[in-house]
């Protein structure tokens, strides 16, 4: 019962800035947050259903978001305390047993019925598609599918589904606090695989302002990101280094065609205020006079928030207080709240 025990006082700490103005805060709901947040830890209940047989996720984040919640305080033997029901199927599970699936949910037990799935979320890494199958639909529209950051726009509900921030590559080094922000010498940095040619890429090695920078040492890495002002990542490349950035002090800018709702934290963080979507279009050129157009004083708000917000997006092996477990576990609790339809008696 780990989670229940922490003292109060360490927890208001942890929450940066709760307490600071709310303009500067890294949270949509600064004033109420740390309340919600601590009624979760001593109120919510999960019931997990017995899957078919045990499984385990392969993907990396899904399976330490998996076992976490396994093993989490929050789970309860009793499903009539429950205020969500966690439906556990494997990755290969085909599109006809997870319709079995539902349907025995349906005719089982007696949960399902009350909110035809609302109150029930599942896990799929790369999210699940449209059906024609009603069970299936059912469990795709109702349910609350936790997914993998970032999910292709298909096979994402914004407002009822959540995603996993990415898996981090080192915690030593979000550990570190980001340098002072007068040290920058690039506009921004680009980690480059080393392969992927278009040109966008090749107009950002020509500008010197652009650092493109391909794997080699870490640790040059790690000074590389400290010293530049933003962080360019594309959409649906590589983005585990993501929070890693944001805990340097390097503000991100995703580069992506279309908007998008899938952020990890997304009812929870102020991403708007702490990064910037920006497309293509226009290049390097472009995304060069944007970056410049961000006053000084904004600059070092988003960087602060950026940080901020950067502790509660990282993973443990054993979850702790505010982390990215946590902060998902928290997104469920705030899609607590569906209306449960009494069983229909016979009259
Ligand atoms: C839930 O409703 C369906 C009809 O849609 C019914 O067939 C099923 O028996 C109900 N489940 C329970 C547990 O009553
Ligand atoms: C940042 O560095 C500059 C010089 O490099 C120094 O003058 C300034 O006091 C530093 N600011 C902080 C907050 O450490």
């Amino acid at each position: 019962m780990a989670a229940t025990t922490i003292p109060v006082l360490p927890l208001l700490l942890l929450f940066a800035a709760a307490s600071a103005s709310a303009s500067a805060s890294p949270y949509l709901s600064p004033t109420t947050l740390f309340q919600n947040y601590k009624n979760m830890l001593t109120n919510f209940k999960i019931f997990v259903y017995n899957p078919a047989k045990p499984f385990t996720f392969q993907n990396p984040v899904a399976s330490l978001f998996y076992n976490s919640l396994l093993k989490s305080p929050f789970r309860t033997q009793d499903p009539n305390e429950a205020h969500l029901f966690f439906v556990p199927f494997s990755l290969d599970t085909s599109t006809r047993s997870l319709a079995r699936l539902v349907r025995d949910l349906r005719v089982n037990h007696p949960y399902w019925n009350r909110t035809l799935g609302a109150d029930h979320f599942f896990l799929s890494p790369a999210g699940i598609d449209y059906s024609a199958d009603r069970n299936v639909l059912e469990l795709k529209k109702n349910s609350v599918q936790i997914s993998v950051f970032p999910v292709i726009s298909g096979n994402f509900i914004p407002h009822k589904d959540i995603t996993l921030p990415p898996l981090n590559p080192s915690a030593s080094v979000i550990s570190a606090a980001p340098d002072n922000a007068s040290t920058t010498s690039f506009l921004g940095y680009f980690k480059w695989d080393g392969k992927t040619e278009s040109n966008f890429v090749e107009e950002l090695k020509k500008d010197g302002d652009f650092l493109v920078d391909i794997e080699r040492d870490s640790l040059d890495q790690v000074r590389n990101v400290k010293t530049s002002k933003f962080c360019l990542l594309f959409y649906g490349g590589d983005v585990a280094w993501m929070v890693e950035a944001m805990a340097l002090g390097c503000v991100p800018v995703v580069i992506v065609d279309r908007p998008i709702q899938d952020l990890p934290l997304m009812d929870v963080l102020r991403w708007s205020d702490l990064s910037l979507l920006v497309t293509a279009h226009g290049g390097a050129k472009r995304l060069k006079e944007l970056l410049n157009g961000v006053r000084d004083e904004k600059y070092s708000g988003m960087r602060r928030m950026a940080s901020a917000a950067s502790k509660h997006l990282v993973w443990n092996e054993e979850p702790r207080p505010l982390d990215a477990f946590h902060m998902v576990i928290y997104q469920l609790w705030l899609r607590r709240h569906t209306i449960r339809y009494a069983r229909r008696e016979l009259v």
